[in-house]
């Protein structure tokens, strides 16, 4: 397949337009991060590079000290006449901070926050939805050494209350509430069952948002707006390797994990690849459609376009409210120049009438969390693009801290559903499970040959998981991704999707175990076991197979309730099919089996109880 070139008008403007860039960091990999980590500012230069003598516990830029809310507001403060946060609530208010106003309103967080006790490695917990104030609570913990660890406003209190214990934070900002397609969420409230499911928070602080009504604990409750001071705090200098944050993800267990990122290894790859792979500039205004919740909204929704001095915008709500033109009036009314999204919205926003709209100026638009397909590519690169602009489609995970494979726009040609290559500094492969490279157009699995500056510190509390997850499989030196994906022979590649029992919905990672796990606890479950089918909007649904001694329409309300409570809406079940029993072999329950006769119409050879899932292969797509 021929790949499509970037025109030459974004060619010539481009941060990155040597292709020598791809030698150079290969011939020369320390010296091609370390120019990257000059343009930031340390406090103190580090000694190493690298220090992998205690693999895969990898640790760079060993004894440098830096601060990143240094470098991502003192440091472009000076220009008081330029928006750092461009932020829209969904029923229509905004609001505009410039570098200036956010510099003051993270030092006034930040003495406001040191006075009630949070001092260098605290966890604060962050449970907020799309607020400026969410970002001026991450740089203010940032600001002092305080680890910050950000709450999907959308998680249930059980999956706050887990986030809470597992990393065992101290402190709490949260918000009364906010809107979703029009409707008021009681944030509080849910903040307040997980404080008492946990009970250890010794302090909670409330951003006045939606101004409903909420209880306030004496002596554990603050409003935000009422600690501010006019002091102002300088920020820790703090080593290379201190945690910044704490973000879970799902794998393949029962729990979430808490990823842990550093602070000077993760801001140099993140603002290493704002620049070379979304050509971020000062005068950017990038929104980043994920919410600040997850990876992508933290990497670059905040840290890369703020270390990088571009404007980020925020958006509040959900994108289709009140209808899904809101993606384009935001585009038009602030000229957003690279719009940074997930397939499933572009998925949404295919095939919309945009004639009436002035886009002019985007000038790139990326793709993460989830396959793309060629048809929503074409739409984006076609019409939303003009056929005049570049498309990145980025891979990379929470673990990872920032991008992993990539087009850079102005160098690498563009195929359809591709995420392109390996960025430079970084090796990949895809090999088999015996670790023998595949041949092109050959499935197997990515992993990556050599540690980054973005690469987590470790799994908050859990070593032996960090090593069994990534290092085992092929050892210290390997991180083993747990994606499958093919190359073309021109060294391009295509993610095929995980390899584990993890699904992607929306972009969005949700474990099938922990489901599972979910709906074992309701007394009526004998077993469970759930599948992700092919959703064409949002990539996979969930479906699940349950044997009960009380099947119908009760128990399957406890599940979809039991799953609401303790994961989120995100984990809704499309499908909750009945079965008198599961297909096995060898005694273990075997997921692909029922995959392969929903979806493919087919009974796997290898299930020992065929019967199972005869029934399935007759489900009609009414039935889902
Ligand atoms: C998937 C999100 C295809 C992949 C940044 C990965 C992708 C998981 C892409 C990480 C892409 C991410 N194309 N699949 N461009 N980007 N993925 O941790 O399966 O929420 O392992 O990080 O999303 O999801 P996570």
């Amino acid at each position: 397949m021929k790949g499509i070139y970037p025109s030459k008008e974004f060619v010539l403007s481009a941060n990155v337009r040597d292709p020598a860039i791809y030698s150079r960091a290969s011939e020369n990999w320390i010296e091609f991060w370390e120019d990257f980590a000059r343009e930031l500012e340390w406090f103190e230069p580090w000694y190493s590079f690298l220090d992998d003598s205690r693999a895969p516990f990898y640790r760079f830029f060993v004894g440098g000290k830096i601060n990143a809310c240094y470098n991502c507001v003192d440091r472009h403060a000076e220009k008081k006449n330029k928006a750092a946060i461009i932020w829209e609530g969904e029923n229509g208010e905004s609001r505009i901070i410039t570098y200036y106003q956010l510099y003051r309103e993270v030092n006034a967080l930040s003495s406001a926050l040191k006075e009630l006790g949070v001092k260098q490695g605290s966890k604060v917990a962050l449970y907020l939805p799309n607020l400026a104030e969410a970002v001026i609570a991450m740089l203010a913990c940032a600001r002092i050494g305080a680890t910050h660890i950000y709450i999907f406003e959308g998680f249930s209190a059980k999956s706050a209350a887990y986030r809470l214990k597992d990393s065992r934070a101290e402190f709490l900002i949260t918000a009364d509430g906010y809107f979703r397609r029009g409707r008021l969420i009681n944030l509080k409230e849910k903040a307040d069952e997980a404080c008492d499911e946990y009970g250890k928070i010794k302090k909670v602080i409330v951003v006045r948002r939606a101004k409903n009504e909420v209880s306030m604990v004496e002596d554990r409750d603050h409003w935000y707006h009422d600690l501010l001071s006019k002091k102002n705090t300088s920020p820790e200098v703090l080593d290379s390797n201190h945690p910044l944050f704490i973000m879970y993800t799902s794998g393949s267990t029962a729990e979430p994990k808490g990823i842990v990122h550093s602070t000077g290894g993760y801001l140099v790859h993140v603002y290493a690849t704002s620049k070379m792979v979304l050509d971020l500039k000062p005068d950017d205004i990038i929104w980043t459609t994920a919410s600040l919740g997850w990876i992508t909204g933290h990497s670059y929704g905040v840290y890369g376009p703020l270390a990088v001095g571009a404007t980020t915008l925020l958006y509040e709500g959900a994108p289709d409210h009140p209808d899904i033109c809101r993606i384009f009036d935001i585009i038009e009314k602030y000229g957003v120049t690279v719009f940074y999204t997930v397939p499933t919205l572009a998925r949404m926003i295919n095939g919309c009438d945009i004639s009436g709209y002035d886009l002019s100026s985007l000038r790139l638009i990326g793709s993460v969390g989830e396959p793309i397909d060629p048809e929503t590519w074409s739409w984006l690169y076609g019409e939303l693009g003009r056929k005049k602009i570049p498309l990145v489609n980025t891979w990379w995970q929470t673990e990872t801290g920032g991008h992993v494979l990539s087009q850079i726009p102005a160098l690498t040609p563009m195929k359809p559903a591709s995420v392109g290559k390996a960025l430079p500094g970084i090796e990949v492969d895809i090999i088999d499970d015996g670790g023998k490279k595949v041949k092109p157009f050959e499935i197997g699995n990515l992993v990556i040959k050599k540690p980054f500056p973005g690469i987590m510190l470790e799994i908050n509390g859990d070593t032996s998981s960090y090593i069994k997850f990534y290092w085992t499989k092929y050892g210290k030196r390997v991180y083993f991704t747990g994606d499958s994906a093919y190359m073309d022979d021109e060294g391009h590649i295509w993610i095929v999707g995980r390899v584990d029992d993890v699904i992607n919905i929306s972009g969005h990672r949700v474990s099938l175990i922990e489901l599972e796990h979910a709906v074992m606890e309701i007394p009526d479950i004998r077993e469970v076991a759930a599948v992700g089918l092919p959703d064409r909007v949002k990539g996979s649904a969930i479906a699940l197979f349950v044997v009960s001694s009380n099947p119908g329409k009760e128990v399957a309300e406890k599940i979809t309730e039991k799953i609401e409570r303790d994961i989120g809406k995100i984990a809704h079940p499309a499908l909750i099919v009945f079965t008198p029993e599961l297909p096995r072999a060898g005694g273990k329950i075997l997921r692909r089996a029922i995959y392969e006769a929903v979806v493919n119409k087919k009974v796997s050879s290898v299930v020992s109880n065929p019967d199972s899932v005869e029934k399935l292969t007759k489900l009609k797509p009414s039935d889902r």
